[in-house]
């Protein structure tokens, strides 16, 4: 696999980072998780743009500065899919401080310098979703999403990923294969590395931005809603609703749409993947390859999600 590490391209095995690297002991980096698709005359990156916009807001939040451009990292992300040959593949950049000083502080002498790394590799599902027909099943336990100060919550950092690692760990040792956290008021929140929906009589509910990551897809979905003429309601959802819904499924870059038919051992509506949630999901699947005429509300706000096609 080849990667693109601080301005060139190298073999993975050839980056060599510090085992003394601030990132690695205080979980001060930022990453994305993007998609590339192939289409009929190239690849499609999905909405490249707001992932990197994304990714120098998370570092401006955690005080790091990217040491290149938002248009140097999208062509470093062209790169390193044509240098590797990929059509379909997940795209992970990661920002992080290297070996400096010991400390916290990174502008102590000596500076810890930002180091930026990018990787694709070919990732088909994120979830095996054989064993329970064509959804998972999912843990809600008292796992709350890490929301360490307003300021910084919207961040994709390293570091938050340590209690979604902990609640994933525990939901698998439990039999499930995802878990869904809370929020500080017991409210939900989301899955361990995507976000939540629930369908009622038709309606699409998804928990409030506050306690969450504003995911993309979750945008990309609501949009969708939206245009298909279904009505979405963002709102502090109590917990105890999961078990009323008649759908509920979860949405992300690297699991894109994925239906849940089973929570705490309780089956979720028919226990199949509902209605609402294969029409989003077949749109969702159009949309990413530029495939999707949108007609209603949503054509408007398309128009720059695929700036571009590149040959493979
Ligand atoms: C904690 C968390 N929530 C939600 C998401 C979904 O975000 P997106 O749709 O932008 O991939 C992710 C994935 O990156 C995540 O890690």
């Amino acid at each position: 696999m080849k990667v693109w590490f601080d301005g060139s391209i190298a073999a993975v095995g050839d980056t060599r980072v510090s085992c003394l690297a601030h990132t690695l002991h205080y979980g001060t980096g930022v990453f994305e998780g993007i998609r590339a698709y192939g289409v009929e005359d190239g690849r499609t990156v999905f909405r490249l743009r707001e992932h990197v916009e994304r990714l120098f807001n998370s570092a401006r939040s955690l005080r790091m500065e990217i040491p290149f451009s938002p248009d140097e990292i999208e062509n470093a992300i062209q790169g390193v899919l044509s240098e590797n040959g990929l059509r379909d593949a997940y795209i992970r950049p990661l920002v992080f401080f290297e070996q400096g000083g010991m400390g916290l502080d990174v502008g102590a002498h000596p500076r810890n310098p930002v180091r930026t790394l990018i990787a694709a590799w070919k990732w088909d599902s994120y979830f095996s979703t054989s064993e329970w027909g064509d959804g998972i099943s999912a843990r809600l336990g008292d796992w709350k999403r890490v929301f360490p100060h307003p300021s910084v919550n919207k961040a994709k950092a390293v570091g938050f990923y340590a209690s979604s690692y902990l609640a994933h760990m525990e939901a698998k040792s439990y039999g499930y294969q995802e878990a869904i956290l809370i929020d500080e008021d017991g409210n939900l929140a989301e899955a361990s590395a995507s976000n939540l929906f629930l369908v009622q009589d038709g309606t699409l509910f998804t928990p409030t931005t506050c306690a969450i990551l504003p995911g993309i897809t979750r945008d990309t979905v609501i949009t969708i809603a939206r245009d298909l003429g279904l009505k979405v309601n963002e709102e502090h959802i109590p917990q105890g609703r999961i078990f009323l819904a008649d759908e509920v499924f979860l949405t992300g870059t690297a699991s894109e749409v994925v239906p849940v038919t089973q929570i705490n051992g309780q089956q979720v509506g028919s226990g199949k993947a509902g209605p609402v949630t294969k029409r989003i999901s077949d749109t969702y699947r159009l949309v990413v390859r530029n495939a999707y005429p949108f007609s209603g509300e949503g054509s408007e706000r398309v128009a720059h999600w695929h700036p571009m096609t590149q040959e493979a």
